[in-house]
């Protein structure tokens, strides 16, 4: 089992290169952003709770994103492990998924933690606000979750480099070039994966 986390600032492009690494690796995908949208979109009690604190650019109530995830992490039976994609964003959800996945024997293996500018960060969400639908995909909301990721979630980097489970990976380049950089660290860490794709 190969359960990765990618990690990293709003627009990172923690998405689209987590969905390329279950698409080589055959790995599943747990995005908490997108269940949380899509508790949204089911106009559920759940989703009623989080949409303001989202459009604001606000982190969920670790009570909520925990209870999703580790659901979504008992209901997977087989295969070869998980990608969390914005999960964990907080030390206690970093230290309630270890402990969670310590009760069934697994671990997580490895977190990638992509670097990227403000600036990049800037451009490529306004790229796709015209066309995300998403209420937080503006300067404003984007300066405000930068904030919260440098104030709440980037100090949970320290506590996977003390298990020695980080890898930095440059997302300063086209999507194909990042993927590939990601393939090398995650082939250097599980060398049985790298004959896939
Ligand atoms: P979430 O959905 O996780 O959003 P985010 O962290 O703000 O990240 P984005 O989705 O904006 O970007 P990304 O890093 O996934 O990059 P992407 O691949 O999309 O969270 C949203 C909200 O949900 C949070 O603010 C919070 O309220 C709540 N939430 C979620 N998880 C939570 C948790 N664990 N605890 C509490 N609250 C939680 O790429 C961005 C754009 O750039 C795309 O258009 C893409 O095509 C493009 N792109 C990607 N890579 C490249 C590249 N290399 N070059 C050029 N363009 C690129």
């Amino acid at each position: 089992m190969h359960n990765i986390i990618v990690f990293g600032p709003p627009g990172s492009g923690k998405g689209t290169q987590s969905q390329n690494i279950v698409d080589k690796y055959a790995l599943s995908h747990f995005s908490s952003g997108d269940m949380l949208r899509s508790e949204i979109a089911k106009g559920s009690s759940c989703g009623k709770k989080v949409e303001r604190l989202m459009a604001g650019g606000n982190l969920v109530p670790d009570d909520i994103v925990l209870k999703m995830a580790l659901k979504y992490a008992v209901n997977r039976k087989a295969g070869n492990g998980v990608v969390f994609d914005g999960f964990p964003r907080t030390l206690l959800q970093a230290e309630l998924l270890d402990k969670h996945l310590a009760r069934k024997k697994l671990d997580i293996a490895l977190v990638l933690a992509i670097n990227i500018t403000e600036e990049e960060i800037y451009e490529r969400i306004m790229g796709r606000s015209s066309h995300s639908g998403r209420p937080d995909d503006t300067p404003e909301i984007i300066e405000h979750r930068i904030q919260v990721y440098l104030d709440i979630t980037y100090p949970v980097i320290e506590y996977y480099k003390q298990q020695n489970k980080l890898a930095w990976v440059s997302g300063m380049a086209p999507v194909d070039t990042v993927f590939g950089r990601i393939c090398s660290v995650i082939e250097t860490c599980f060398p049985a994966l790298a004959g896939n794709g």
